[in-house]
């Protein structure tokens, strides 16, 4: 029997699952454990509809444009409430859906909230649920499969940080604006710390299309030796690195284990070695030992003037002769630039609004220029670069993801189903003609190779 502690710390979002069914009638004894939940004047306007056909499953994703996890969780419960007192019976239904995730842990089976369940209105006409009826949110049930058990628990703030006595005071959180040189690189680590990436282990963040991992291979293609990777934060793209002994380095212990888990499950298909290391920025070099390659891949977007003119130091210690540093960042082009200015208007000036790009932090294409120029102010004399993508590669997904974003009534964007129409498709012709060819400056990425002599 599992203890009471335990079943509150072992709890964890699981995103992904066994194809194996769950009996109805455990489903039943865990949503009566959910009606122990507490309600303002006992009203329990609470109401919980089990979904557990495919058919319906479908529909949702299909007509409601519901995040296509669920399509793969055997069960998924919709949590909804009587609207006639927003507060009272939103606050009653959110208990009853923190007592289902526990009694899902307790039974042995994993479960996820989800927000992005859909366009409320088309979810309630395919589940027939009431006009004054709103939805809490979803509830995805089942045997977490092999990726969920490996994926490790998100770590919690310390309690001193969350824990005001009498009055509220300042607890230094971190900036949550695009431009790098407002976050310290303690903001940096403390956001890295908690933020969690909303999708399942080892899935792309800042890549999301397969031609940047087509630039990654051939870029990193013709090393023969070791290579050490900064910033790896879950390294998704180190599935592309050539078949070497990689060092992969993280801001935080808590990324590191979260890149450790993605290499543990890329692993299977191949033959990936990483060792893992925490930054230090005081230190000369990141290792002991010189190394023949470093890679910064698309995380120069995301660090201030200070740490990166601190990072390009380090890196030329750290490189022995000849060693090349090798950086793949989105830089500014009209396409980018005008995409950004789009978002900033539309969402407003916090990262986090998107989700896009917050995972890591701060976002903000870099100059070339003034990336020349530190790295020269490093020690780099040998630098060359290419430019690549002049309509950033990523803006099949992104017209994807607003599809998405406007069909599911703006409750989801990440999991969705790509829709094809005339946009689409002349999208893909674009991307197709441009493929690898160089751009120089007027590309939206640059591959930046700095070799020491
Ligand atoms: C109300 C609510 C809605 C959520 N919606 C989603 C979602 O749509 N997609 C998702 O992947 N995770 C979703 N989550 C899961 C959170 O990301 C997760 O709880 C958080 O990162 C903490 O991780 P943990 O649950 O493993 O402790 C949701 C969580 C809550 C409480």
């Amino acid at each position: 029997m599992k203890i009471f502690l335990d079943v509150i710390k072992k709890r964890k979002s699981v995103r992904s699952f066994l194809a194996k069914t769950v009996d109805l009638a455990l489903i039943k004894e865990i949503i009566a454990l959910a009606t122990y939940a507490p309600t303002s004047c006992n009203q329990q306007l609470w109401n919980f509809i089990v979904i557990d056909d495919a058919l319906t499953k479908e529909k949702l994703i299909k007509e409601a444009a519901a995040n296509t996890l669920i399509r793969r969780a055997p069960v998924v419960i919709a949590v909804t409430y009587d609207g006639w007192n927003y507060k009272e019976a939103l606050q009653g239904a959110s208990l009853a859906v923190g007592h289902i995730l526990l009694a899902a842990e307790y039974y042995g089976l994993g479960a996820l909230p989800i927000n992005s369940y859909g366009a409320d209105c088309k979810v309630k006409k395919i589940l027939n649920i009431p006009v004054k009826e709103k939805i809490c949110c979803f509830i995805a049930l089942g045997h977490p499969d092999e990726r969920a058990q490996q994926s490790p628990l998100v770590s919690r703030r310390p309690v001193e940080e969350v824990f005001h006595q009498g009055k509220f005071r300042d607890n230094n959180a971190p900036p949550f604006t695009y431009d790098p040189n407002d976050w310290s690189l303690e903001n940096l680590r403390n956001h890295q710390k908690y933020y969690c990436r909303k999708t399942f282990l080892g899935k792309e963040m800042d890549i999301m299309n397969q031609r940047e991992r087509e630039l990654i291979k051939n870029t990193l293609g013709d090393i023969k030796n070791n290579l050490l990777d900064l910033f790896s934060y879950d390294g998704s793209f180190l599935k592309e690195f050539p078949l070497l002994p990689i060092i992969a380095m993280d801001l935080t212990q808590e990324t590191s284990a979260y890149t450790r888990a993605a290499v543990r499950l890329f692993a299977k298909n191949k033959l990936l070695k990483a060792a893992h290391i925490i930054y230090d920025d005081k230190k000369k070099a990141f290792t002991e030992n010189q190394q023949a390659a470093i890679s910064l891949i698309y995380k120069l977007e995301r660090i201030s003037d200070a740490l990166k003119e601190n990072l390009f130091i380090q890196a030329y210690n750290t490189l022995r002769k000849e060693g090349e540093f090798i950086i793949i960042a989105r830089k500014s082009n009209i396409f980018l630039s005008f995409f950004f200015f789009a978002v900033r208007l539309i969402f407003g000036q916090d990262v986090r609004k998107t989700g896009i790009y917050s995972f890591f932090g701060p976002y903000q294409p870099v100059s070339l220029r003034k990336t020349k120029q530190q790295l020269k102010k490093a020690g780099f004399r040998d630098i060359s670069w290419s430019g690549y993508f002049f309509i950033p590669v990523f803006y099949e997904q992104i017209y994807q993801m607003i599809k998405q974003y406007i069909r599911s009534g703006g409750t989801s964007y990440l999991h969705r189903e790509p829709k094809e129409d005339a946009i689409s498709k002349f999208l893909s012709f674009i991307m197709k003609i441009q493929g690898l060819r160089k751009f120089g400056l007027l590309g939206s990425v640059a591959v930046i190779i700095c070799r020491k002599q």
